[in-house]
């Protein structure tokens, strides 16, 4: 599925007319592909506090130029605006803030940087996790920094992202994993986004192939958001379990003979797929992707039943009884990794959806109530929650509606299957027990429920 719209907004044409008449003017957004050899193809330009020298050194081995404001080390160079590569990515570290006034320190790192960003910037500022703070002062201050990362998301231009992660004490260990997602265009449509990074005795290690070896089921896998989830789960290494319904025979065994991987046709919602699903797995699984879902759309006023249930039942009952089943039965890997698909609607709610964004805001409590669980055993349990996703899903709904989900964001257009599989692929890494429990929106920082 395609959005012709950011296609003529970036024609020759187009540019002019969407100028003239002052239309949205997506941008075309840079996405990863298998030519590419590094996260940062370009400079990335460090600043701020006590990590930026960390992140330097973590820099050299995916980025292709780091530099610094204001001069950190003989190693990498400072920038200025008159000399130097524009940044392709910035990191600043706003860890040490403390108090509201030191909160300047914001506006004059980046003001000037602003107009001299590369197309499709990274920009990731660094805080400390709130828990590690006592003083009262110290938290306002930190906290400050969502307010001001999520407007500056919203300023950068053609398709730049922003993102605020905080960093829990004894957790510095595993920033290098979320900076090589976050500033790559493997995050392509992930912007506004808040993230704790808490301490996990496991790290992501193996790059470029993070999954290597690893057992992956997807549920929902014969096209969409799951089919290329299954895609990006192989290409980062996994041996993947494509599950969909029977009637989607044909198009499962076609992606399973594509991907190498094993195809398995179930309905989750039959009283005997627990059982079938076990037996289809004699060598357990390392990593569970709940991403089968349908809606069935009625205001409530209108609602029936035969709306109302199956969707209870396929989008919450079925990863629930599922995963469930695959823990009494000791069939997770050590470490397990399980990621489940919600949605924007799950947190904002949406008109003549209130079937599905039950369902899909049970989830993210389901993730709530097992991250401790998972954690026990090194493992964690995540929630993505797409936006707008050009897919046969979005393709039914009315021509307005559809328009106006597509241009409701920030990048003023819609994702592609490949940004949310990208986004769970990272969720589906070993360092993702240090986001146990977390929501991650894929959503081009979407208005609904921002
Ligand atoms: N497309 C979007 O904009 C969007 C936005 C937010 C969330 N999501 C979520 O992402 C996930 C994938 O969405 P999509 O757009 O790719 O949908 P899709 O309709 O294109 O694909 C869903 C897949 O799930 C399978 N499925 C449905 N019921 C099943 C069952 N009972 N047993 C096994 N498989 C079943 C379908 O056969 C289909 O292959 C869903 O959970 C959806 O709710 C999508």
């Amino acid at each position: 599925m395609a959005d012709p719209y950011v296609r003529f907004a970036n024609s020759e044409l187009g540019r002019r007319i969407v100028g003239a008449v002052g239309l949205p003017s997506p941008a075309r957004l840079e996405r990863w592909h298998s030519q590419r050899q590094r996260e940062v193809e370009g400079a990335l330009l460090v600043g701020g506090g006590p990590l930026a020298i960390d992140v330097a050194g973590w820099a050299a081995g995916f980025a292709e130029a780091v530099y610094s404001v204001p001069p950190l080390d003989p190693a990498t160079p400072a920038w200025s605006q008159d000399q130097g590569q524009r940044p392709k990515a910035v990191v600043y570290d706003a860890s040490a803030l403390r108090t509201p006034a030191e909160l300047q320190q914001l506006m004059a790192f980046f003001q000037p940087l602003l107009r001299a960003l590369e197309p499709c910037a990274r920009v990731v500022i660094l805080g400390t996790a709130e828990e590690a703070l006592s003083d009262p002062i110290a938290r306002v201050t930190q906290r400050a920094l969502e307010g001001f990362s999520r407007s500056l998301a919203k300023e950068l231009r053609d398709g730049g992202t922003a993102q605020l992660l905080y960093v829990a004490e004894g957790a510095k260990d595993q920033v290098e994993g979320a900076l090589r997602f976050l500033l790559s265009p493997k995050s392509a449509y992930v912007s506004g986004q808040v993230l704790t990074l808490r301490p996990a005795a496991v790290h992501t290690t193996q790059w470029p192939r993070p999954l290597e070896g690893q057992r992956a089921l997807v549920t929902g896998a014969a096209r969409g958001i799951g089919a290329a989830i299954a895609e990006t789960l192989a290409r980062d290494g996994a041996k993947v379990v494509l599950l969909d319904v029977p009637q989607a025979h044909a198009e499962l065994a076609a992606l399973a003979a594509r991907l190498g991987a094993s195809a398995l046709n179930l309905d989750i919602t039959s009283s005997e797929a627990a059982s079938e699903l076990l037996a289809a797995l004699p060598e357990g699984v390392d990593i569970v992707v709940h991403n089968a879902g349908i809606t069935r759309d009625k205001t409530l006023a209108n609602m029936t039943p035969e709306f109302w249930d199956p969707v209870i039942a396929v989008n919450l009952e079925a990863p629930l009884r599922l995963t469930q089943a695959l823990i009494e039965h000791k069939a997770l890997g050590p470490a397990p990794r399980i990621v489940l698909l919600s949605s924007v609607t799950g947190i904002a709610g949406n008109r003549g959806q209130a079937n599905y964004a039950a369902a899909k805001a049970g989830l993210i409590g389901f993730a709530e109530a097992m991250a401790e669980p998972l954690a026990a055993q090194g493992g964690s349990i995540v929630t993505v929650a797409p936006g707008f996703i050009e897919t046969n899903m979005t393709d039914r709904m009315p021509f307005a509606l559809r328009e106006a989900g597509r241009r409701m964001s920030a990048l003023g257009q819609g994702g592609q299957p490949q940004d949310v599989a990208e986004a769970v692929a990272w969720l589906a890494q070993p360092g993702a027990a240090a986001l146990n429990g977390q929501v991650l929106r894929v959503c081009g920082q979407s208005f609904m429920g921002a």
